[in-house]
């Protein structure tokens, strides 16, 4: 019997010390003891009353939650919190949803250690946050880097993970207020009757979280599901087939979110195929989710292999429908014009449409940015966009204010962002990625927040505990700097000076600005975007090429026009520049390659050694897995620096300067290298350095 104690003794133990990351940053003290009341009931505010009782420390302090209509004016969501650490605070919000923010907050507030006294009012910038799950029905998940998926459909609706649960409370704790549950390349299968069953009891679970659950789907559901002839979005029975869909799913789920749809994109069906326009697909899908508050979240991801400049399509095609959808539709638009590339422009799309709802589509999963092994911090990407000035309704109009609902009404605002989520037990695939996944939700509740505010907070719940303090004033500043200076690392050893789609064809790990595959759609081909000649590289997009220049606002797409002008950063997004082009700082274009590419490297091993010195200041586990990662990000970084070089020098046809590290690898073995992509895209890089 002893030896049983000793045994269960030891093993919890070990569970409160592991250190596998599966707490994400919800890592508060289980030690609360103040009294919480609230003058309302509800599965939400049970949620947070528990929270605060659970984590709260502070006895005989009392914390009050309170339901009140004077509160309006902050939305749904909103919150006001007052009082004092020592006597007691209460938080008011018009709803049960506003008070679980409100707890998740305060204990955020007390895990930073921020003072005595609070005072704090908060309303979200966006109505609708949401995760896009690219989910597959098989558990595979697309550009997932984490694992399968967690939805485990074969054991639905009976089984029920753990993990539906950990995943909503882990989603509300920043604010995160709706999940897509599935691939934006929809199986039709999503919608029968059986998966909808599945999908009832995951919405079950996440309602009391404050979220909601939306589905993609196929357009040509009607018809491979349904088995109608046709799926024409103005055909009475593919509408009265819409209609009978949506009231049995909510029959199912009362509070479904909407669609979220991919059409006429990438081979996906669409309205396109039977001579409709886009806004006559949304608005059906619109017209028969209305009567349930339903929306639509329709992808302006749309482009065709034709002669036009790819990142010209999707203004092409959706400015001429400005106006023409319903209320109810919110078009969902990347960041970029091209694809979640390491660094592009905004899309032209934003404030450009200015009667259409519109939303920002961010990439957490990083696709483009080295998978789960490279550490690259998005939220300083993903401000970038939405700080930067469109110009279209005066100085000010930054994409985060076209968007938001300050500058032109919307029924609805919203941000969505894919998830990087999986069954990992880190639930991200590395450490650090679980960054991204907060900073989502702080910047869809907050676009004002810094990159900066957003990691302090991360770096402290995720690696803070209330007797290490001393730790986390080291940690901090070492980190902080780490993950501030990581995205910019992983662009500059990638695709700098705004080179892009130069990665690989089969992953899109590694470089690949050879790739060359005969009869294959040239605008999937690296060539077609870097364009590199004897005479130079670049994609002309200026006004004596694309001309894509114009599709951006005054003063804007002046500034873009002109070499002279345009950013040295996106220069060869927007221009075909000789080799001996000069540069603003003073080198020839192939020398500045040349060292930017050096000095990503070089930013590469800075990151490794700055997460060297955070040893003394964090767990060995964490420690130990990241440190591995740093080794396999440094070797890549090469990798990039040494074929795009190497490639790029077979047309530039001058010396790579001398005081620039020399390439380790040879360009003919880079070019034959085919990497493997194991179970569920997670790359093994160590094929290319063990060959
Ligand atoms: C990228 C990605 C695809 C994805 C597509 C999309 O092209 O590689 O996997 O389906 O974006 O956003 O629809």
């Amino acid at each position: 019997m002893k030896k049983l104690l000793l045994i269960v003794l030891l093993l919890s133990v070990t569970y409160v010390y592991a250190e596998d990351g599966s707490r994400l940053w919800l890592r508060f003290s289980s030690n609360g003891n103040a009294q919480v009341t609230s003058n309302i009931k509800g599965a939400t505010v049970d949620i947070a009353i528990r929270e605060l009782r659970k984590q709260w420390i502070g006895a005989g302090i009392k914390l009050n939650l309170t339901r009140t209509k004077e509160v309006n004016t902050l939305g749904s969501d909103g919150y006001i919190i007052n009082g004092n650490r020592q006597t007691g605070i209460s938080i008011s919000s018009c709803s049960e949803t506003g008070l679980l923010y409100g707890a998740y907050y305060l204990l955020r507030w007390q895990q930073t250690g921020l003072g005595d006294e609070i005072n704090v009012s908060e309303s979200p910038r966006y109505n609708l946050r949401i995760l896009n799950h690219w989910d597959n029905l098989d558990r595979t998940v697309e550009r997932g880097y984490a694992g399968q998926s967690l939805w485990e459909w074969d054991n639905l609706p009976s089984a029920i993970s753990p993990r539906y649960e950990a995943y909503a409370r882990a989603n509300a704790s920043i604010g995160i207020n709706g999940t897509v549950l599935n691939n934006v390349n929809a199986s039709p299968k999503i919608l029968s009757i059986d998966n909808l069953e599945k999908v009832k009891i995951l919405a079950d679970i996440f309602r009391p979280y404050g979220i909601k659950t939306y589905l993609s789907v196929n357009f040509s559901s009607p018809t491979e599901l349904g088995g109608l002839s046709t799926s024409d979005p103005l055909n009475k029975d593919v509408h009265l087939w819409w209609k009978s869909k949506v009231k049995d799913i909510y029959k199912l789920i009362p509070d479904f979110g909407g669609f979220l749809v991919k059409a006429n994109s990438e081979g996906l069906p669409g309205p396109q195929d039977f001579g409709r326009t886009h806004a006559d697909g949304a608005n059906m899908l619109a017209d028969v989710l209305k009567p349930y508050k339903g929306i639509v979240m329709w992808r302006a991801f749309v482009y065709n292999p034709n002669d036009e400049d790819r990142a010209k399509q999707a203004y092409q095609e959706f400015v001429p429908l400005d106006g023409q959808f319903r209320d109810n539709v919110i078009i969902q638009v990347k960041n970029g014009p091209v694809d979640f590339q390491p660094r592009e422009p905004f899309s032209p799309l934003f404030g450009a449409l200015k009667r259409t709802s519109i939303m920002p589509e961010f990439q957490i999963t990083q696709e483009y940015l080295g998978f789960s092994n490279h550490t690259a911090y998005l939220a300083t990407m993903w401000k970038e966009c939405l700080d930067s000035d469109t110009y279209q309704q005066g100085k000010g109009s930054t994409v985060a204010r076209v968007t938001d609902g300050s500058i032109y009404p919307q029924k609805y605002t919203a941000i969505a962002g894919v998830a990087n989520i999986g069954t990992d037990v880190n639930w991200c695939g590395h450490h650090l990625a679980q960054a991204n996944w907060y900073a989502f939700g702080r910047l869809a509740w907050n676009h004002e927040l810094t990159a900066e505010d957003i990691i302090n907070e991360w770096i402290t719940l995720t690696f803070g505990a209330s007797e290490s303090k001393a730790n986390i004033q080291n940690l901090n500043p070492i980190l902080s700097k780490l993950m501030l200076e990581s995205r910019e690392a992983v662009v500059t050893y990638m695709m700098p000076l705004g080179l892009h789609h130069i990665f690989a064809f089969g992953h899109h790990y590694g470089p690949e600005p050879w790739c060359d595959i005969p009869g294959a759609r040239q605008d999937w081909m690296p060539k077609y975007y870097h364009k590199a000649d004897v005479n130079g590289i670049g994609f002309d997009r200026s006004s004596k090429g694309s001309n894509a220049v114009s599709q951006y606002h005054s003063p804007l797409s002046e500034e873009l026009d002109d070499p002279a002008t345009c950013s040295d950063n996106i220069i060869l997004w927007f221009h075909h520049l000789s080799w001996d082009y000069k540069m603003k700082s003073g080198r020839a274009l192939w020398n500045e390659l040349c060292y930017t590419y050096d000095s990503g490297v070089k930013q590469a091993r800075f990151l490794q050694k700055l997460w060297d010195e955070v040893e003394p200041y964090i767990d060995a586990e964490r420690f130990r897995e990241v440190q591995s990662k740093f080794k396999i990000q440094t070797r890549d970084a090469v990798w990039w620096k040494d074929g795009c070089l190497l490639y790029f020098q077979e047309f530039s046809k001058q010396p790579i300067p001398y005081n620039i590290e020399r390439s380790i690898h040879e360009l003919d073995k880079m070019k034959s290298f085919q990497m493997r992509i194991s179970n569920h895209e997670k790359a093994d890089i160590n094929q290319l350095y063990n060959k």
